[in-house]
């Protein structure tokens, strides 16, 4: 049974094992903001979390041109309850110096109207800037008490390490590595990275826990996401037939535990992984079924037969995005 409080990395941040994603709060592009959900939504899906126990909340200055992170700031503001704010620094091919993360720091405190923010994340490792400018430049923004926690994104397992030792040498520790992982999506178990985080006691946060909505069980053939994402190879035909085994098992599976459904089951086994799922929610709806993936477990033998089906997943392909 995983831990009903889980600690990110080695500091003081403490969170229910299940967080939320909120790239869909106000990103028009990708997800279709303003189309089918809006701002009542947004709000809606924030007291849902909060409601069900989920305060861990992770945004980027990104998404939706820093919209989510004005949502996030005026939504986290308005309630008792200690929101735990992860943001990130996105690494464009112009931002070259620590400069330019220091300001970046400064504009996403501004839009999220705190004095500190929580776990401050790399995005991505693409960048002219190499990990020690980058890692020396989050040092110092919190030794200035603008961030609390240091955490990356999308870096393998050298990159990890690298960014570990450089922050260890400034007495500071690296919290959470962010990476693409499901059920769909078991790279991480075979290229390092969920190995490394686990030796060096780094929180491996789980990006795309449900496939951006594959599993959730709701699309097939005839039914596709609207926008970009149909186009994706997640989405097309050949890869929507295979999937379909894996779908009906976990309904299969859900259908002993009380009728959870798919996604509720792709995120336990996440949670029994020891990992911290953030699910993107648009609505209540989708925030509070997501929560019913806590408080319940998946007996070892689910937890086999689920590996055992997925295998194939742990291959990185282009499938997984
Ligand atoms: N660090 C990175 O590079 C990176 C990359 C991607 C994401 N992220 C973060 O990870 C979070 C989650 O990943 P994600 O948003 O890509 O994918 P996801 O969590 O796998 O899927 C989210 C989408 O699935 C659908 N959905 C969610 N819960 C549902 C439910 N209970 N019932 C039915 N549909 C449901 C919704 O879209 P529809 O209703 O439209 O189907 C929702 O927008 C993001 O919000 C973001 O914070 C980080």
């Amino acid at each position: 049974m995983v831990e009903v409080v889980k600690q990110i990395g080695q500091t003081d941040l403490h969170v229910a094992p299940l967080g939320i994603g909120t790239w869909q709060w106000g990103d028009t592009q990708f997800w279709g903001y303003g189309k089918g959900y809006d701002v009542d939504d947004v709000i809606t899906a924030f007291w849902s979390s909060i409601n069900a126990g989920i305060t861990f909340f992770d945004t980027a200055e990104v998404y939706g041109s820093g919209r989510s992170e004005r949502f996030l700031g005026k939504l986290a503001c308005s309630t008792e309850t200690k929101v735990v704010v992860a943001t990130k620094f996105a690494p464009l091919p112009w931002r070259l110096s620590a400069q330019d993360i220091h300001r970046a720091i400064d504009a996403s405190l501004q839009r999220l109207g705190v004095q500190q923010i929580d776990l401050y994340q790399i995005h991505w490792p693409f960048t002219l800037m190499n990990i020690p400018t980058l890692m020396n430049a989050l040092a110092d923004a919190a030794a200035a008490g603008k961030i609390h926690a240091i955490g990356v994104s999308n870096f393998n397992a050298a990159q990890l390490k690298q960014a570990h030792e450089v922050l260890n040498r400034c007495g500071v520790t690296l919290a959470s590595n962010q990476v693409q992982y499901s059920l769909l999506a078991r790279a991480p178990e075979v290229n390092g990275v969920r190995d490394t985080c686990r030796e060096l006691g780094i929180t491996l946060i789980a990006y795309s826990p449900l496939a951006m909505g594959l599993l959730t069980g709701k699309y097939k053939m005839n039914v596709m996401p609207s926008g970009a994402r149909r186009y994706t190879p997640r989405f097309q035909t050949k890869h929507l037939e295979v999937v379909e085994p894996v779908l009906n098992l976990l309904r299969d599976i859900g259908s002993g535990h009380g009728n959870k459904t798919p996604a509720q089951v792709a995120l336990n086994w996440l949670i029994q992984q020891d990992v911290l799922p953030i699910p993107g929610a648009k609505n209540a709806r989708q925030a509070q079924q997501n929560a019913g993936a806590l408080g319940w477990t998946l007996t070892e033998a689910e937890i086999q037969t689920l590996d055992e089906t997925t295998a194939p997943w742990q291959r990185p392909s282009s499938v997984s995005r």
